[in-house]
């Protein structure tokens, strides 16, 4: 079972003895230890618990960016540090690692913060995303943990992530590598080894691994009741971590306020009873969703059924964007031109799943790619037999509008889609009379540019104006 980490403590006693077990005259080895956690971590086993000894590898070894000062900065605060560049995804090189720590201060303590990220939507793993996440973190792991086998440690500590225990959008082969750690402490453990996994929540500091993340991603963190961490809060929970005993422990900050906040369907199993109040009793009743959507849209007017679901994708759209106001989503406007990306799509349909009770499609947006359709396609499964019955048949035209521009941007498959999509108005514009006042659809269409085509989709078979025009080649 995994357990919260409960306030940080001192390291060392009043003769400035550790407290933490560790042998002070021994080496601490940190894989990933140029890197910014690793860095951190170093200087503070040196400050805090009186480490004298250690042994940081990474790739790129001294190589590293900052690798001169921090040597620097451990020796002036009275530590010997070696920074050797190794992959530790090699079981040789880690074998090698091991047998050569000085005998005179022999190796007491590991902490293994090596690991990359190379994250995206399940669809799109493969063995070999999957490979470059895992060697790193859960293979060179299984290293450590076999070349130190016979070594009297007293520490050894893996980074692993809430992606692990909380589960994470797009980090699916990240998620496997950290719960690997987590099991192979639980095992060091009943082998009778120490044995500590942390599920770090996000560091403020921005690192290789989190670098990436921008304001947007950063915020709409803290917006789901998670925040991210300074260093002096994360590095005070990794002593209370190591001091509390329990061999896998969740490190963040939680807003709980913000979590409550949130529908108790988009919240991760393990946080819904701190969201709901406490019990198991209270997180079941609060999951269902609130709204008996059929019977609340049976006693509105047709428009108002309509108006109620536009406005209810808006708001969840708006949410998920990280805006207040729901006025800047544009109904007819494509998702992927609102901004939304792989994350925030499902961030949406987790949203309104939670909220309508539906099972909706992690490819929800791409298969009803603006708002407008998205809520015609509620309104379809809520009540359909309220829901205008050529909903279905519009969503599926706006998606192959959607994928008909993109394509249609090679000149080829342009002028090939235009004349396919002739044919078929011809067919449909010579039906029931085939004709409209300004002449015969067939004829309109045949000498039709693209933009002339769309509109007769938009004016003759029922779309309605979206942002002003239509184009072809991307200038939608
Ligand atoms: N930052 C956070 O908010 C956060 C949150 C949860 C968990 N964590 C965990 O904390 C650890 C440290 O992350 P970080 O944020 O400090 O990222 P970082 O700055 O990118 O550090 C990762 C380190 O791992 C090293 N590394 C990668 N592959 C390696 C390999 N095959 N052999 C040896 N070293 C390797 C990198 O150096 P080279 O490229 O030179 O090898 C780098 O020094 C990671 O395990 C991460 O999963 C971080």
């Amino acid at each position: 079972m995994v357990r919260a980490v409960a306030a940080p403590g001192p390291t060392t006693d009043d003769r400035g003895e550790s407290t933490t077990g560790l042998d002070t005259d021994g080496t601490v080895l940190i894989t990933g230890g140029t890197g910014t956690l690793g860095t951190l971590v170093a200087e503070h086993l040196v400050r805090a618990w009186g480490v004298r000894h250690l042994l940081l590898v990474s790739r790129s070894g001294p190589e590293a960016a900052g690798a001169g000062e921090l040597t620097d900065t451990l020796t002036e605060l009275g530590a010997e540090v070696r920074i050797a560049a190794v992959d530790v995804t090699d079981p040789d090189a880690v074998a090698a690692l091991v047998a050569g720590v000085d005998s005179a201060h022999p190796l007491t303590g590991v902490v293994h913060a090596a690991g990359v990220l190379d994250d995206g939507v399940l669809t799109t793993q493969t063995p070999e995303r999957l490979a470059r996440v895992w060697r790193p973190k859960a293979t060179a792991a299984a290293h450590l943990h076999a070349a130190t086998a016979e070594l009297p440690l007293s520490l050894f500590v893996m980074f692993s992530s809430t992606a692990g225990t909380l589960g994470a959008s797009g980090q699916s082969n990240y998620a496997a590598a950290n719960a690997y750690c987590d099991a192979l402490a639980a095992r060091r453990r009943a082998l009778g080894l120490p044995g500590l996994s942390v599920a770090w929540g996000l560091w403020a500091d921005a690192s290789g691994m989190t670098g990436h993340l921008g304001e947007a991603d950063r915020a709409r963190m803290t917006r789901s009741g998670i925040g991210a961490m300074s260093s002096e809060r994360a590095l005070g929970l990794l002593d209370a971590a190591v001091r509390h005993g329990h061999h896998h422990l969740i490190a963040i900050d939680l807003d709980v306020r913000a979590l409550a906040g949130r529908p108790a369907l988009t919240l991760p199993a393990p946080l819904r009873a701190l969201a709901g109040g406490g019990t198991a009793r209270r997180t079941a009743a609060t999951a269902r969703p609130h709204t008996d959507w059929a019977g609340h849209l049976a006693a509105l007017p047709l428009e108002e059924q309509r108006r109620t679901l536009l406005n209810l994708v808006l708001s969840h759209a708006a949410a998920a964007l990280g805006h207040s106001d729901p006025g800047r989503i544009q109904t007819e406007r494509g998702f992927l031109e609102l901004g939304f990306d792989s994350l925030t799509a499902i961030e949406l349909r987790n949203r309104l799943t939670a909220v309508t009770g539906l099972r909706l499609a992690t490819t929800l947006i791409f298969d009803h790619p603006n708002p407008a359709a998205l809520a015609a396609h509620l309104h379809s499964e809520l009540a359909p037999e309220d829901a205008d019955p050529l909903a279905p048949m519009l969503g599926e035209i706006d998606r192959m509008e959607s994928a008909l521009l993109s394509v249609a941007q090679d000149e080829t498959a342009h002028e090939a889609l235009l004349e396919r999509l002739r044919t078929t108005l011809s067919k449909l514009g010579a039906l029931h009379g085939g004709g409209t006042e300004e002449g015969p659809a067939a004829g309109r269409i045949q000498d039709a540019t693209a933009d002339e085509i769309f509109q007769f989709i938009d004016e003759d078979l029922g779309r309605s104006e979206s942002n002003g025009e239509h184009a072809h080649g991307g200038t939608r």
